[in-house]
């Protein structure tokens, strides 16, 4: 059976998959910052699917760690799911760069330096599935949170290229773009619920896209028509918008 990494374990939707994955049968390495939070989780899955869970302490942020942390996991993974990101505050990042970089270093720079050595493992051994969660909010920036847009924008083009060097090798490259998700990040966010998805639903669609090889993914579904019209939107009208 297959073994997943799940980057940002912490997170609500990293937990869904988690469980997504363990009904499915695959053990499971869960890293995040605060291992110490997630034992809960670890012997629930445990005893519900009987699969084996691993903790593996990991910050996006401690770039030098990335290549000892990956090289030391007890077990392989065949698929990678980075989870982790930071949604920040749009107003402090525009005058605090301190504010913006970890935007910036969260969602784009620590991903790829992660990712960079996940992609040359699974080039080597020709398979594997690396999972990326991006953003809706990539695809076009708006007044409201452009910085998280931009970074965003950054780690999809990043996935869009390791896709097209990795296809060669069998390497599966599934870019993921939720639009808005019930969690943590959002808990301050007032969502209209039609289009709003809960954790799980995201989860389900992750793991349907996995194992159909699809390379983007939008979830809900809706995203991908409500985002074709928000991407065609002529500038002109667009930078007048309040978005
Ligand atoms: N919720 C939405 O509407 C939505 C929409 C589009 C995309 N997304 C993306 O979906 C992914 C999951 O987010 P979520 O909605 O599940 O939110 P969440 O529950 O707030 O999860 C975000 C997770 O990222 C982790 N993280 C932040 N900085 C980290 C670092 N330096 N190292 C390791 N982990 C770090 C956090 O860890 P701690 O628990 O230790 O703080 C937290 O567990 C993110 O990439 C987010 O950008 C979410």
């Amino acid at each position: 059976m297959g073994h997943i990494l799940i980057l940002g374990a912490n997170s609500d939707i990293a937990q869904a998959l988690a469980y997504r994955y363990a009904q499915e049968g695959y053990n499971i390495t869960l890293a995040a910052r605060q291992i110490n939070r997630l034992d809960n989780l670890v012997s629930d899955i445990t005893i519900r699917y009987q699969i084996n869970v691993e903790l593996a302490e990991f910050d996006a942020l401690d770039f030098e760690s990335h290549a000892s942390f990956y090289n030391e996991l007890p077990s392989k993974p065949d698929v990678v799911a980075c989870v982790f990101g930071y949604l920040g505050t749009q107003e402090s990042a525009q005058t605090d760069f301190a504010e913006a970089k970890t935007i910036i270093d969260t969602n784009y720079t620590g991903a790829v330096s992660i990712l960079n050595l996940v992609a040359n493992d699974f080039e080597r051994q020709k398979k594997g599935a690396i999972i990326g969660i991006s953003s809706v909010a990539g695809d076009r920036g708006r007044g409201s949170n452009y910085l998280y847009g931009s970074a965003k924008a950054g780690f999809t083009a990043y996935l869009s290229g390791l896709r097209n060097r990795l296809t060669k090798s069998g390497v599966q490259v599934l870019t993921v773009k939720p639009g808005f998700v019930r969690t943590k990040m959002t808990q301050a966010l007032k969502l209209p619920p039609v289009i709003t998805a809960t954790p799980e639903q995201v989860a389900n669609d992750i793991y349907r896209a996995n194992r159909a090889g699809r390379n983007v993914l939008y979830t809900r579904w809706m995203w991908q028509f409500i985002m074709l019209i928000i991407r065609h939107i002529p500038e002109f009208v667009f930078k007048r918008l309040s978005l």
